[in-house]
């Protein structure tokens, strides 16, 4: 499974990419207006620099043609690396299709059923972005969307979409899209710095290095 992280924070970004296990980024307005940069392309520029994988850019326009434009500018003036974030609408859709054709990576997002990732299969999305927290939020079950979007693009091999787990909360949510075979979780950073932690792990480290001190001995002479 690949891991990208769910932020707009550089700091952050930085941090988690000297780990080696950060696979991309995703970024949409709401993260972009939290990290305090005044310049899109510029801070979208900078997280291309720091990581090698897909970085998804949102556009803004909700309507056709002037969502067509800033998902073609965003293309010609940003780094291959690059995944235009079209929301799961019919305009969206239209987009992502011109886009995907061209070669370009698309990333449909808000997606919460799945007769909406069906679409964005059809359409040619490179990833398909289901909001797992969001449904928990309303009581419905957002793990459940994830299983049913993974077998249905499972019976069908010509659907090239990877699933990209989203509005992740909790490890729980990681470790559940990895037993169902998603492609992807994008994670906010907090939730990245919980995977790595376990008690006993803690625990067990200490009583390492408690022991071997007493053999007085090290490694490096
Ligand atoms: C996905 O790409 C979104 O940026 C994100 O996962 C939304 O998460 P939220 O529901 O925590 O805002």
């Amino acid at each position: 499974m690949k891991f990208f992280v769910d932020t707009a924070d550089v700091k952050e970004i930085k941090d988690l990419a000297a780990t080696g296990l950060l696979d991309g980024v995703t970024t949409n307005p709401s993260l972009v207006a939290k990290s305090g940069h005044s310049n899109f392309l510029d801070l979208i520029r900078e997280i291309c620099a720091i990581v090698d994988g897909p970085v998804s850019a949102e556009v803004a326009a909700t309507d056709y043609e002037p969502m067509r434009e800033e998902a073609l500018y965003l293309v010609k003036n940003l780094p291959r690396n690059v995944a235009i974030k079209v929301p799961l609408t019919p305009a969206g859709l239209k987009v992502c299709k011109e886009l995907s054709e061209k070669g370009t990576m698309v990333n449909v997002t808000l997606c919460f059923s799945p007769a909406q990732a069906i679409l964005a299969a059809k359409a040619g999305a490179t990833f398909v972005s289901p909001f797992v927290g969001r449904l928990d939020d309303i009581g419905e079950n957002g793990m459940q969307l994830i299983a049913d979007i993974c077998e249905i693009y499972m019976a069908y091999p010509n659907f090239k979409t990877e699933v990209l787990v989203a509005s992740v909360r909790h490890p729980q949510h990681v470790v559940q899209a990895a037993k169902m075979g998603a492609h992807v979780s994008t994670i906010p950073p907090a939730v990245i710095r919980q995977l790595f932690g376990h008690p006993l792990t803690d625990k067990g480290l200490a009583q390492f290095v408690a022991d071997w001190a007493k053999t007085g001995q090290k490694i490096i002479p």
